[in-house]
């Protein structure tokens, strides 16, 4: 297992949140909590298009952290237009023909979901523009003096691309989507209703302010919620009779080194760096990540937008600085200089 896989908290999806996001994940439309706006902006396009006698709804561009709901997003757009629907994601596309052949199996109607589609390669971007521009794609056939180019007609699609990372999207795929959302973290409120609707799922009993205190430590997201939830489960089974009290999820987090803010020691050691190292910055995100051992892009996707969420970490134009807050949770006084 790598250190990422280790991690409860990270938003990141690991082999066993497939298997848990299956189970837990809405199969209704109703029963998705929370992105209220983007729900509502989807609703008028897909009814639109449908008026209209459109054969597929617009492209769509999802962006926003990871684990916030954008896979399960399609999964319900296609449940609730009756479309089939194939998932893939850019960097399982290495080569132009498997673009091809995805491509060339889809129906009308069809959603073609591409996760992390910033990670596409430029050949393959490159030939996915007349096709969401005209569904026509254009392949070359054959090598050298042989080649030729042959055009297809696709049947019309709906393109739903997701990205952690819209900056790394380039101009000319971004201008292709019709729409493009983001999404954002959930409130409190809403990860506790779906922490409640995860327990149900899975029958478990959970008392007082269990849910309050799982939630608390879910960094605004339903995959890590989901995740804490089964800890504190698997804790509550194997050491009491199964029914989730505050003392049991209390000594689930403990046991697993997860503080009152959901920080784990990875998130501890990116704060320490900027504080000790660095006497609470302004410090340079590679010198940071330099000091702390850490990649720079794991900072950057992983640590930092939640630290910034929590108003840990500020980003200014000089670098990254830690916040009155961050010293005072991890009880650090600023040395003056
Ligand atoms: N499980 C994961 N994400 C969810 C959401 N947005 N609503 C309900 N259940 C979820």
């Amino acid at each position: 297992m790598t250190e990422k896989n280790n991690k409860k908290t990270t938003p990141e999806q690991t082999e066993y949140d497939k298997t848990l996001d299956l189970a837990l994940r809405p199969k209704k439309w109703e029963d998705y909590i929370g992105q209220k706006k983007v729900k509502k902006n989807i609703q008028i396009i897909i009814e639109a298009a449908q008026k209209r006698g459109d054969k597929a709804p617009e492209h769509m561009l999802f962006h926003g952290n990871s684990g916030l709901g954008k896979t399960t997003l399609a999964y319900l757009l296609a449940k609730e237009t009756g479309a089939g629907i194939r998932v893939t994601s850019g960097p399982a596309i290495k080569k132009t023909g498997e673009l091809a052949a995805i491509l060339t199996n889809l129906s009308e109607g069809d959603i073609l979901f591409i996760d992390e589609i910033h990670r596409l390669n430029k050949v393959c971007e490159e030939m996915i523009y007349p096709v969401l521009e005209e569904f026509n794609l254009n392949l070359v056939v054959g090598n050298g003096p042989m080649a030729r180019t042959v055009d297809l007609n696709i049947p019309q699609f709906t393109l739903i691309g997701a990205t952690t990372q819209l900056a790394l999207l380039s101009g000319p795929l971004r201008n292709r989507f019709g729409a493009t959302f983001r999404l954002e973290p959930y409130s409190q409120k809403e990860i506790q209703k779906i922490i409640r609707r995860s327990a149900g799922l899975l029958g478990v009993e959970i008392k007082g302010d269990s849910v309050e205190k799982i939630a608390a430590r879910s960094r605004f997201t339903p995959r890590v919620a989901n995740r804490l939830l089964k800890r504190v489960r698997d804790f509550a089974e194997v050491k009491k009779d199964g029914i989730i009290t505050p003392e049991i999820t209390e000594k689930t987090f403990k046991n697993l080194n997860i503080d009152e803010k959901g920080l784990e020691s990875g998130d501890i050691n990116i704060l320490e760096t900027i504080i000790e190292k660095f006497n609470g910055g302004p410090a340079g995100i590679k010198a940071i990540a330099a000091a702390a051992n850490e990649n720079k892009d794991t900072i950057l996707e992983i640590y930092e937008p939640y630290l910034v969420q929590i108003d840990f970490i500020k980003r200014t134009s000089r670098g990254r600085v830690a916040t009155k807050k961050a010293y005072e949770h991890l009880n650090k006084e600023k040395k003056e200089v």
